[in-house]
């Protein structure tokens, strides 16, 4: 067993040789569709054991594949993202036989909900959230589910998870897919705060010089799909 202090300090090779990681489970913090999520407390620390659910309707073969490949990949995405600066969780041990991954706990809320209180700073909220897209674009990370839900906040500072359906890409069409997500779930989330989602675009634009192209891609890709319903 090879334990991770901070993972983004290392390289991905290094992190395909960890094995299993001893962990005390503490409680069930979540179990999703797809994903399990512990509470759990690991070498003194409080910490979240992310594990990749099996899917009974899947053939076992695919879905140890594509369960293998969504923790590497997630865990892959997530120290890139670190060593650019973007806040997210410290990975401290993965397991990729038991597609686990053992994460720091992170305190606070989901910004889903804490955009429900009205005595956040929403304004404040909105522009991390902005310039935090705006830093993954600019370094060529897609999040591919990038909602307020994937968003923790840690008095100021937003923490990005979830990364397990991202990819490294330049493409503007995969920069503005992640965009129209955003837009898509901020509204439906926020629909008494819609307004605040102008605060998200202008700090992203002043974030990513790339900024203005995705948001007019955006605005293509918002058509397309209006055109596609009505057909
Ligand atoms: N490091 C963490 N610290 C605290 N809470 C976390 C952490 N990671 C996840 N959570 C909580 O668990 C919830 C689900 O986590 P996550 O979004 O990673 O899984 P999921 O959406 O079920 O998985 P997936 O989309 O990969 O199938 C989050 O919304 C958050 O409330
Ligand atoms: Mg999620």
């Amino acid at each position: 067993m090879i334990s991770i202090a901070n993972a983004c300090a290392m390289s991905y090779q290094t992190i395909l040789l960890c094995r299993r990681a001893f962990v005390n489970l503490v409680s069930v913090h979540r179990i999703g569709a797809e994903a399990r999520l512990d509470s759990a407390r690991w070498m003194d620390r409080d910490v979240v054991v992310k594990q990749r659910v099996v899917k009974g309707y899947r053939h076992p073969t695919l879905d140890r594949s594509l369960q293998s490949f969504r923790i590497k990949n997630e865990a892959k995405l997530m120290i890139e993202a670190r060593k650019v600066g973007i806040p997210v969780p410290i990975i401290y041990s993965l397991d990729f036989e038991g597609n686990k991954i053992v994460m720091e706990e992170v305190p606070g809320m989901r910004v889903k909900d804490a955009l429900q209180d009205p005595s956040v700073d929403g304004d404040g909220v909105c522009r991390r959230i902005g310039e935090i897209a705006g830093k993954l674009h600019a370094n060529d990370i897609v999040h591919g589910d990038l909602t307020t839900s994937n968003m923790l906040l840690d008095g100021d500072r937003i923490v990005l998870i979830d990364f397990s359906l991202g990819q490294k890409s330049s493409e503007l069409e995969d920069k503005g897919v992640d965009m129209h997500l955003l837009e898509e779930a901020f509204h439906s989330a926020h629909h008494s705060r819609s307004e605040l989602y102008a605060i998200v675009k202008d700090a992203y634009a002043g974030t990513y010089a790339g900024g203005l192209d995705v948001l007019k891609k955006v605005k293509e890709i918002e058509k397309r799909g209006r055109y596609t319903r009505k057909e």
